[in-house]
């Protein structure tokens, strides 16, 4: 079999040492510089004829990071490696994934298109914004869920289903929180959510529940600037919800984000370690689990042509 190599960008360096450590593999040796105007430069190992995997999430800064992918599937391309997969453990863009209103783009087809042209053969993404995104590439897509980390953690931590109400902060997730709930128990609760601006949403009506004396698990893909999660924190405390936890795939804390969790009626914030955290690590509220493992054995997979979905097969169901 032609041989693994995995190379990570510099957006998020641990977490490609950390899948290493679980592939028993070392990181392939390549050399970033920026240049004085700005413009990055790579050098890497041989890769001919390798089965090469790019980990680079594109979060903020996210136009540098989706660069410096590109142009590391560029270069490996024209090292001649076999095949490349880019591994995108946050993929950036994703939000603008429609035209809601005239004469706007769909950005995450944008960079979809970036990533295909530079050269990757495949993908493996975890939790895109919108699972629809996988048809914007033309190659391959292998799309990973972190809700079953998040599950297990808050099954350690949540003994009893009759205390719980597994919670949606939108529609959008309202898939997410089913999944969560069957595999957690507990009953469902929506919250409707108008989105105002880029930073601002409304929350008034919670669907379903009950909340009171509950212990609120709510789930998200993503916590951008904490405007949703707040917003609807408060929503499930004007209601009586006993305690309020938030599970999301990807932290990414824009703008005042951390600042905004640690004054809501939030008592823990979950979430993956497929962005890095660097100020946020003494959040007393935060919690943080890695995917290394799961991103490591998909790669293992892909790499020995066998499933994916095997992956996921024997998360148990609670309540179904
Ligand atoms: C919305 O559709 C997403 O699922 C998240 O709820 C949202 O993007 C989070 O953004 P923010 O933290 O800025 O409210």
């Amino acid at each position: 079999m032609r041989e693994l190599k995995i190379f990570s960008g510099r957006a998020n360096l641990p977490l490609s040492q950390k899948i290493c450590e679980f592939l028993n593999l070392d990181l392939g040796s390549c050399k970033f510089q920026t240049f004085p105007d700005g413009e990055f430069h790579c050098k890497i190992e041989d890769v001919r004829g390798r089965d090469v995997f790019l980990v680079q999430p594109t979060c903020p800064p996210v136009n540098d990071n989706l660069m410096e992918l590109l142009i590391l599937i560029d270069t490996c391309r024209r090292a001649s490696a076999e095949r490349i997969t880019a591994v995108i453990p946050y993929f950036g863009y994703a939000r603008q994934d429609r035209k809601d209103e005239g004469r706007v783009p769909i950005t995450a087809k944008l960079v979809a298109n970036l990533i295909t042209r530079a050269g990757a053969d495949r993908v493996l993404a975890m939790d895109l914004h919108a699972a629809q995104i996988q048809g914007f590439f033309d190659v391959p897509v292998d799309h990973l869920y972190a809700g079953a980390v998040l599950t297990g953690y808050f099954r350690n931590k949540f003994k009893n289903p009759d205390d719980l109400v597994i919670v949606s902060p939108d529609e959008g997730s309202i898939k997410r929180a089913v999944g969560h709930a069957k595999r957690l128990g507990g009953k469902l609760a929506i919250i409707d959510k108008r989105r105002l601006g880029a930073e601002t949403t409304k929350q008034e009506n919670i669907i379903g529940g009950p909340v009171e004396g509950k212990i609120a698990l709510m789930f998200d893909d993503m916590i951008s600037t904490g405007g949703s999660i707040c917003g609807a924190a408060e929503l499930l405390k004007s209601k009586g919800a006993r305690e309020i936890h938030v599970g999301a795939s990807h932290g990414v804390f824009a703008g005042q984000a951390l600042e905004k969790l640690a004054k809501a009626p939030v008592d823990s914030v979950v979430v993956t370690d497929s962005i890095p955290l660097a100020a946020e690590i003494d959040h007393p509220k935060i919690v943080r689990l890695t995917v290394a493992s799961l991103l490591g054995e998909a790669i293992r997979r892909i790499h020995q042509h066998k499933s994916i979905s095997g992956i996921f097969a024997d998360e148990p169901i609670v309540n179904s």
